[in-house]
């Protein structure tokens, strides 16, 4: 299935590995590869590595890896076969036409029709809005000083009270009832059967990074509950990974993003000139979201709500930015609750100078801390020294750590010499915090673990990808079933099925639901343990088969006939025998 394996070999050949994937991440050498901070999850310290050797890149985090296609098909959020297209491009390669397999094809398909029903949905209320049926809506979206511009840009709608209308319309486009209902835009019960998810509320189309509806937020007009309602997550709609105006904003060319709450504060902050606004999607900020703007090194500025449960969102935002590697300031919106009546109040030039005075989110946190305490009391002063030091202790290079004491001492008419003081025993008991604590876990339960989460099953997979030949000896004492955790035995039955000379992630991603996929991606990218390359490698192979085995006779003994317990039983002696062999 899928394009054939040289003109893959020959766009690998041509975008090395290295150069392709230090185009989005910043590599650096280390050893006979390349490390760097992973893009799929957040980290301070790189472990996400590239190997040109494998021509692959793996992250020890997070387990994501897999050659390149799959890097840009997982940073592009795009599938496997609109990577190896996009890549085929870039590298001046012509390919021939594409033969999916039939599950691949699926699932492509199915995405492009949730695309197309959320476009089409966007179109509906679209238009809507600027029927007589939305009057009310436009008058809002008017009241609270939006332009006839902005509100086009955004691609605004409404949809209008009424049980159905949507299904309806959508349904004569031509979309299917399962289709509305997994493009989350439709809810089916027994009482009402399918109906519209939203009703009576002003839509905000949720745009992915490349301008692709991908749900919706809806606010009610008025007082009234939830305030805003926002589409449940889909196939296509992922709200951790996916920024409100980031579509807009990367194009902003300022080199910041500012990183709001509401679809609102980045509606008001684009019209007043400020497109770098972004919001996270009716939930917190979320790691996900993080690596989503790391790629662009760019500044980070949050623009929350002034109020308490603001000032707690964003330490919280700043926290998971620290956890990415990135630091951020925050500006101060007062006497405003949030950017959005900022800058209806006092205006684009306010706004911007706020953005220069904005504080660093560390020295935000310690102020709002003082805030809340009673400063006449020595207890709660020496309470607020203490928890100061605690928050200081975040940072690991000595330098930093010394400018921010020096800076909260001052600021706070703390000893700066007490204030270091506390530091250095705080630390200390942390150090002997992590040394008592109990680190042994017993071989047994080490072993247990490996038999329940596959380890043995794994391994081997990953010879196969490594050393194609290792099959053909697997093939003699294994089956498919005999790879008993999930989802190995999928991935083994079509590895199998392949052989050892059609074997390539190119040939099995297609043929596996996303999950698995990416799985067989991730084992496909991992390194070889040390001891695997030990002075004996055909040893480890025969021991992984036998792990294999014996875990699949204990999973199966109960329902197998005690003759074909035996035999197995004899596979087991035989490859033990091998083993003794081999030593
Ligand atoms: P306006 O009142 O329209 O200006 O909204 P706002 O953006 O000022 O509202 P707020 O600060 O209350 O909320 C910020 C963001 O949180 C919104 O844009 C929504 O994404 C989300 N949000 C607010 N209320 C709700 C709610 O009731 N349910 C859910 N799921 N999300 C909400
Ligand atoms: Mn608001």
């Amino acid at each position: 299935m899928f394009y054939p394996e040289e003109k893959l070999e020959e766009i690998k050949d041509r975008l090395d590995v290295v150069d392709l994937i230090g185009s989005y991440v910043k590599l650096k050498k280390s050893g006979s590869g390349y490390v760097g901070l992973c893009p799929f999850h957040s980290e301070k310290t790189p472990s996400f590595s590239v190997s040109p050797g494998r021509q692959s890149f793996h992250c020890f985090g997070c387990g994501k890896g897999g050659d390149i296609f799959w890097f840009v098909k997982e940073y592009e959020n795009i599938s496997y076969p609109e990577a190896i297209r996009q890549l085929a491009e870039r590298a001046g390669v012509t390919l021939p036409e594409l033969n999916y397999s039939r599950k691949a094809k699926e699932r492509e398909k199915k995405r492009e029709r949730l695309f197309a029903a959320n476009k089409e949905a966007a179109r509906y209320f679209y238009y809507l809005l600027r029927a007589p049926a939305g009057k009310e809506g436009m008058a809002y979206l008017e009241r609270r000083g939006l332009t006839q511009d902005t509100i086009h840009r955004f691609g605004l709608g409404f949809a209008a009270s009424g049980r159905d209308n949507l299904v309806k319309y959508l349904k004569e486009k031509g979309f299917t009832d399962a289709e509305i209902r997994d493009a989350a835009l439709a809810k089916y019960d027994e009482k009402w059967g399918l109906h519209d998810h939203f009703w009576n509320r002003v839509m905000f189309p949720i745009q992915d990074v490349s301008g692709r509806v991908i749900g919706f937020g809806g606010r009610v007009m008025g007082e009234g509950e939830p305030k805003y309602l926002n589409s449940q997550e889909s196939p296509v709609f992922d709200k951790s990974r996916n920024l409100y105006g980031l579509n807009f904003a990367r194009a902003s060319r300022k080199k910041r993003f500012i990183l709001c709450e509401g679809y609102m504060d980045v509606i008001s902050q684009h019209q007043a000139g400020f497109t770098e606004a972004v919001a996270s999607l009716g939930t917190a900020f979320t790691p996900g979201q993080a690596a989503l703007l790391r790629k662009y090194d760019s500044d980070i500025y949050l623009a929350y709500d002034s109020d308490g449960a603001g000032t707690k969102a964003a330490i919280r935002a700043g926290e998971i930015l620290r956890e990415a590697g990135m630091s951020g300031k925050i500006i101060s919106l007062k006497p405003y609750k949030d950017p959005d009546e900022f800058v209806r109040n006092l205006g684009a030039e306010e706004y911007e100078k706020r953005i220069l005075d904005a504080e660093n989110l560390f020295l935000f946190e310690v102020r709002s801390l003082y805030e809340t305490i009673d400063r006449r009391d020595p207890a709660a002063r020496t309470r607020f020294a203490s928890e100061t030091a605690a928050k200081l202790l975040r940072f690991e290079d000595a330098i930093e750590r010394d400018n921010y004491l020096s800076s909260v001492a001052s600021t706070y008419g703390i000893d700066p010499g007490a204030l270091k003081g506390k530091v250095a025993e705080l630390a200390g008991r942390e150090q002997l915090r992590a040394i008592r604590a109990p680190v042994v876990t017993s071989q047994e339960r080490a072993r247990e673990k490996a038999k329940k989460e596959g380890t043995s099953e794994k391994l081997l997979l990953r010879r196969f990808f490594e050393e194609p030949e290792s099959l053909d000896i697997a093939v003699k004492y294994l089956s498919p079933e005999d790879f008993t955790v999930p989802p190995t035995g999928e991935l083994a039955a079509l590895i199998f099925a392949l052989g050892k000379d059609k074997l390539s992630l190119n040939n099995i991603v297609g043929e596996l639901d996303e999950e698995t996929g990416e799985y067989a991606a991730g084992l496909f990218s991992t390194p070889a343990e040390e001891y695997e390359w030990d002075a004996d490698r055909k040893k480890v192979l025969f021991e992984m088969i036998r792990a294999v085995k014996q875990h699949s006779l204990e999973k199966h003994s109960e329902d197998l006939d005690i003759g074909r317990v035996v035999e197995i039983r004899n596979v087991i002696a035989g490859l033990e025998k091998e083993i003794a062999a081999i030593e």
